[in-house]
């Protein structure tokens, strides 16, 4: 896949320049002195021979196959040499020039016209605008970047060239090695999905890292990096998300959404670990590529000073490690060495005239203990210890061990070298306990996603009938929003449990619904122009008798045709009062990548003041549904707290579920809420009180 952009046997190179300050001189350098074993064709009209290589002026004139062309010729050339490429049957191009859809729309239009040519011809384009790919396993270095990495395990791929500069920069100080680097510029054709597949089947490349401004595709990205994560972890870290889209919203469920939450949602129910700086970045891939996955969640810290231990633990509390208390046999074997004064809990505090001698031996028989998975060494440079010789000592015992190890050398001077003999022998070091916890952290994360059982999904038959027939009845009335009954009306089609209503148009009426239904009932203006209706006074509870139901109609009507008087009043719904139970929020976003997105919160002041929702992108599987119950904060109050009876949690589950069916069955919903769903007690299910949906042709 895309073999002849990471291991192509010829390159040629279109624009390559004799001055060196050009882009196209610099590549073909880069190409030559990193020592790519294929063979190098500059392309240039005016030049005979660049760098020691014959020049030739077009690519029809070279006599040998072209695997790859890399394209550094001003935009306005660029689409007479895929013309060339075409007729030289080159089917793999990198495109290094800038000048297209980042510039605008007469950027777009060139970049639109070359994207139709260019697979018309059968090309495949990585670019425009990128910086150019590495692989370092053909040893070809076809970009305009300074330095070359280290052969390694890492491939990277990014939207920004300026990033992919910065990432070289910190392997090359780090001695960090790479697998492939591909910068993808404006991702004409090829986007981080295929260049995460092909790293999959890159057996040189065991972590995936990213750094994406923007996944056009998110359906196929979701899938692929569902796929991938299966067998080789994939870091991303996303910048560039905005809130435009949910200011503009008018529903609970749109104002929360954003694009962040779905990238979120996205990253994890596909197994993305998502890099929230670019510190979790590098920290993430120095553990994952070098140290072996942790078979499980305990943790044991050495240290021989107390804070940076606590600040260990502190961290480890946050996060999804267990600090396992270290067991009798093994501190037995620790105190024949350690003096009465250290620590034989977790973390081993082997205090402050530790020396080298003891960091090893304690190391080895923590590394001996089966019921500890993964080990972290804090070092505070004392005069007693020799930071080197305790970097060998992890260096060799690491050498037979199949649990992690990460390091922490505190300070800088006096564990500077210290540290580069660790990062020498692909030992993780951190300059904090908590990047390094945090880096433990997301790899536990990622093997307890990898052994979860497939997900499962429910498939609810609803009466799609039904509900394509009010849709399309509100689209011939050119509306966009569902009155109440009508939400409801879809609601009932998908099998929700609803309070009893009867819409009333005259006093009279509402009180005879009011003795059907049976008090105490609700009153709640029925209107497709009032959308927030309590704001509006436009809703009453508890009301208990015949004379409240005719005030309460008076009232309502009168107080909304004077608030808002050109609103449609089709009347009053007078419904059933529903017992007592925890009120939560349910909802539908659409968001322009990654499609409909499902919300859950608590209801009240937890979904508008402290925001406590989470989100999953539809469909959502039984799991997904069960996680983001559980995700929110304020998800002890469901379970019940001071002796109050647990709320039915399954109900919510089958709610997120239907609703999600929902979303997925009409792709016309853009918004909506169920809030609030009243849920029961544990046993007695939920019921949708009130509901609104948005919709567009
Ligand atoms: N075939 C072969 N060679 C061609 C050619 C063609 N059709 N058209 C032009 N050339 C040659 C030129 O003669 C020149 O060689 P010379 O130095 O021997 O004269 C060379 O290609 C480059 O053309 P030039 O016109 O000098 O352009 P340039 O080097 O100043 O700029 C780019 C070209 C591609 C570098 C520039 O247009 C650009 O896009 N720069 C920004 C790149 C960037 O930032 N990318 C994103 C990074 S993240």
């Amino acid at each position: 896949m895309l073999q002849h952009f990471f291991n192509p046997s010829s390159v040629a190179v279109v624009g390559a320049s004799q001055n060196p300050h050009k882009i196209g001189y610099e590549i073909l350098e880069n190409i030559i002195q990193y020592k790519y074993r294929g063979a190098v064709y500059p392309i240039n009209p005016k030049a005979d021979e660049i760098l020691g290589h014959k020049a030739y002026p077009d690519l029809i004139s070279v006599p040998g196959n072209i695997d790859l062309a890399v394209i550094v010729v001003p935009s306005a050339q660029v689409m007479e040499v895929i013309e060339q490429c075409g007729e030289k049957e080159v089917d793999s191009v990198v495109i290094i020039t800038a000048g297209f859809k980042e510039i605008g729309p007469e950027g777009s239009h060139l970049e639109e016209a070359l994207a139709v040519r260019a697979k018309a011809l059968g090309i495949r384009v990585v670019g425009p605008n990128c910086l150019g790919i590495i692989d370092t396993t053909s040893s070809l270095n076809a970009s305009f970047a300074e330095g070359m990495p280290l052969p390694g395990h890492i491939g990277f791929f990014s939207q920004s060239g300026a990033m992919c500069v910065a990432i070289l920069d910190w392997a090359l100080g780090q001695n960090v090695g790479f697998s492939r680097f591909v910068s993808l510029g404006n991702k004409m054709d090829i986007s981080e999905v295929e260049i995460m597949l092909s790293m999959e089947h890159d057996v040189n490349t065991r972590v995936i890292l990213g750094y994406s401004e923007s996944i056009d595709d998110g359906a196929n990205f979701m899938v692929a990096a569902r796929r991938v994560c299966q067998t080789k972890p994939i870091i991303i870290i996303k910048s560039g998300t905005t809130s435009a889209g949910a200011k503009a919203a008018s529903s609970h469920t749109g104002a929360l959404a954003g694009s962040d939450h779905a990238y979120s949602a996205a990253f994890k129910q596909s197994g993305v670990i998502r890099a929230k700086s670019m510190q979790d970045l590098f920290g993430y891939a120095m553990a994952f590529a070098t140290q072996p996955l942790p078979k499980g969640p305990s943790v044991a810290i050495i240290t021989n000073s107390g804070g940076p231990g606590i600040l260990a633990a502190d961290a480890c509390d946050r996060s999804s490690l267990h600090l396992t208390p270290i067991r009798k046999e093994t501190a037995d074997r620790l105190r024949e060495f350690l003096p009465p004064a250290a620590s034989f809990y977790n973390p081993v505090d082997i205090i402050g005239d530790a020396t080298e001698e003891r960091y090893e031996k304690t190391l080895e028989v923590i590394l001996q203990d089966d019921m500890l998975h993964s080990v972290l060494i804090l070092l505070s440079p004392t005069a007693a210890v020799d930071s080197e010789a305790v970097a060998y000592s992890i260096v060799k015992l690491a050498k037979n061990s199949e649990k992690p190890i990460i390091t922490v050398f505190m300070g800088e001077k006096g564990v500077r070298r210290a540290r580069r003999i660790l990062q020498d022998h692909s030992i993780p070091s951190y300059e904090y306990p908590e990047d390094a916890i945090s880096a433990l952290d997301a790899m536990i994360s990622y093997r307890r996603w990898r052994e979860k059982p497939p997900r499962q999904y429910k498939h609810f038959k609803g009466d799609t009938r039904k509900v394509r027939q009010i849709f399309s009845s509100i689209i011939a009335q050119h509306r966009h929003d569902l009155i109440e009954s009508e939400a409801r009306e879809v609601l009932r089609a998908y099998q929700f449990r609803l309070p009893e209503n009867r819409i009333a148009k005259t006093t009279k009426e509402a009180v005879r619904a009011a003795s059907e239904i049976g008090y105490p009932v609700v009153m709640k203006i029925a209107s497709p122009d009032v959308l927030h209706k309590s704001d509006m006074g436009g809703v009453r509870v508890g009301i208990a008798n015949g004379a409240q139901v005719e005030e309460a109609f008076f009232d309502m009507t009168s107080g909304i045709r004077l608030r808002q008087p050109d609103a449609r009043i089709l009347g009053v719904m007078v419904q059933e009062m529903i017992p007592q139970g925890k009120e939560v929020i349910l909802g539908i976003t659409r968001d322009m990548q990654f499609g409909p997105m499902i919300m859950f919160g608590l209801g009240g002041i937890y979904v508008e003041v402290l925001k406590d929702v989470s989100f999953r992108i539809a469909p959502l599987s039984v799991e997904s549904a069960d996680a983001m119950i559980r995700e929110i904060r304020s998800f002890p109050l469901l379970r019940g707290v001071r002796g109050e009876a647990p709320a039915d949690i399954e109900g919510i589950r089958d709610s997120l579920l239907r609703l999600s069916q929902i979303a997925i069955d009409f792709p016309e919903i853009i918004e909506a809420d169920i809030n609030p769903l009243l849920v029961c007690p544990e046993g007695q299910g939920a019921v949708a009180v009130d509901a609104r949906f948005t919709i567009h042709e």
